[in-house]
């Protein structure tokens, strides 16, 4: 049954939350999933290896002390292992290969199970790089796009992983929606710095494909920071080794701020760099000298287009109140986790709850996106 707190939705598949296990080559199966990740939204398992030249690949991870999921029948494997999760999680599979062929038949089997097929273009060990998996891929823009298209002719809902920072991100990840993928697993990763959070505000600005992000999260707090910069999703691996409580603890506290607040990944406002496009909801009318002109030309429309776009989505809603506001609509006002009593005094006065606010600035945010879209060529970063 789908979890009435969040709505969140890819393909055939829902999610219950947006907290996820990340895949762990040789730990993350389904005992591990049932054991650690009991609560989570997604559980990502493997990455399990497909053909014979990364399953002899992995054979020589594990010769110098991986650990690693091996198997003579994988097929088989899968889908006893999807079957094997308990709780009700989606689950995906993460899957290397060196040639197409076992990713498509892969897929069609993880599809028919109800799960997500996750393609590793992730794993940078250089036995898989050699023969051309896992990472090479994203060396390789055309040959990963053909495996895309593939894959997505079987129907499955696709999710690729990357790791950031290794060639142009925004490109790469404009790349991979174009060919078709679903969701974007990014591992945020800055050599020798935890998580890029820019990074993610950029990839964020450059794509509508689902995101899921991770790199270092070991708290409610860093989860957050992640969320505020547009991840749909932020999945953990280590993090879960040293604190088997993580993911409860994540779960229980990103439900409480989407109950709090009714938009669980709200951007953060523009003003200091921080926030993705979607904060130009909490803008205000572009009167001053401010980043919003800055954000409003990475959509590739004017003020005035930008200002159209928001005084037309605020007619017949709630958001066109707010006569004593700043800028004399509610549509031009304040994230709710900033104080302001003038907005405060309209949504009490409207009888419109924190939630409900919020709820349609997530709609406004949407739409300024999408509007812009169609009046131009799309957001302009990266
Ligand atoms: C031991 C280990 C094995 C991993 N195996 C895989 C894998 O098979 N496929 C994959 O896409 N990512 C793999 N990862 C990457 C993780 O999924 C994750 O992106 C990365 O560890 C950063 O997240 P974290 O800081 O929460 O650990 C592995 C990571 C670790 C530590
Ligand atoms: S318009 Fe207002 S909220 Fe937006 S960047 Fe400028 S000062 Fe900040
Ligand atoms: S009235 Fe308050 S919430 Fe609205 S724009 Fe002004 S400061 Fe922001």
């Amino acid at each position: 049954m789908p979890d009435e707190l969040f709505d969140l939705k890819v393909g055939y598949t829902y999610f219950k939350n947006p907290i996820a296990l990340a895949p762990m080559g040789g730990m993350t199966d389904s005992k591990f999933a049932n054991q650690y990740a009991a609560e989570a939204g997604l559980v990502i398992l493997g990455g399990y290896n497909l053909d014979s030249l990364t399953q002899k690949a992995a054979s020589q991870m594990v010769a110098r002390g991986r650990e690693e999921f091996i198997s003579e029948n994988p097929m088989t494997l899968i889908e006893k292992e999807i079957r094997s999760i308990k709780n009700g999680n989606t689950v995906a599979v993460n899957v290397r290969s060196a040639t197409i062929e076992p990713l498509v038949e892969a897929a069609a089997i993880i599809k028919d199970n109800g799960a997500i097929i996750e393609l590793d273009a992730h794993c940078r060990q250089q036995e898989m790089i050699d023969i051309g998996a896992g990472q090479a891929l994203v060396y390789d823009i055309p040959r990963l796009t053909e495996w895309i298209r593939r894959i997505k002719d079987t129907g499955a809902v696709l999710s690729v992983k990357i790791r950031g920072n290794v060639v142009e991100s925004t490109a790469l990840a404009r790349a991979i929606e174009s060919a078709g993928a679903d969701i974007l697993h990014l591992d945020a990763m800055k050599e020798g710095a935890g998580a890029d959070l820019n990074l993610i505000k950029e990839i964020r600005d450059s794509t509508r494909m689902f995101l899921i992000c991770n790199n270092s999260v070991t708290d409610a707090d860093t989860a957050k920071e992640m969320f505020a910069r547009g991840a749909d999703m932020v999945s953990v691996a280590r993090g879960i080794l040293d604190d088997s409580g993580l993911i409860s603890r994540l779960v229980a506290d990103i439900s409480a701020t989407q109950k709090d607040i009714g938009w669980y990944n709200a951007p953060k406002h523009v003003c200091r760099g921080e926030g993705d496009l979607r904060g130009l909801a909490f803008c205000c009318l572009p009167v001053k000298s401010c980043p919003v002109h800055s954000n409003i030309k990475k959509l590739g429309i004017t003020a005035q287009q930008f200002a159209d776009i928001k005084m037309d989505f605020a007619k017949g809603t709630m958001l066109e109140y707010g006569d004593s506001t700043c800028f004399g609509s509610l549509v031009w006002c304040c994230k709710i986790s900033k104080p302001c009593f003038l907005r405060d005094g309209v949504l009490e006065t409207l009888g419109l709850s924190d939630t409900e606010y919020m709820r349609l600035k997530k709609e406004l945010g949407d739409y300024i996106i999408e509007q812009a879209s169609k009046s131009s060529h799309g957001p302009k970063n990266g």
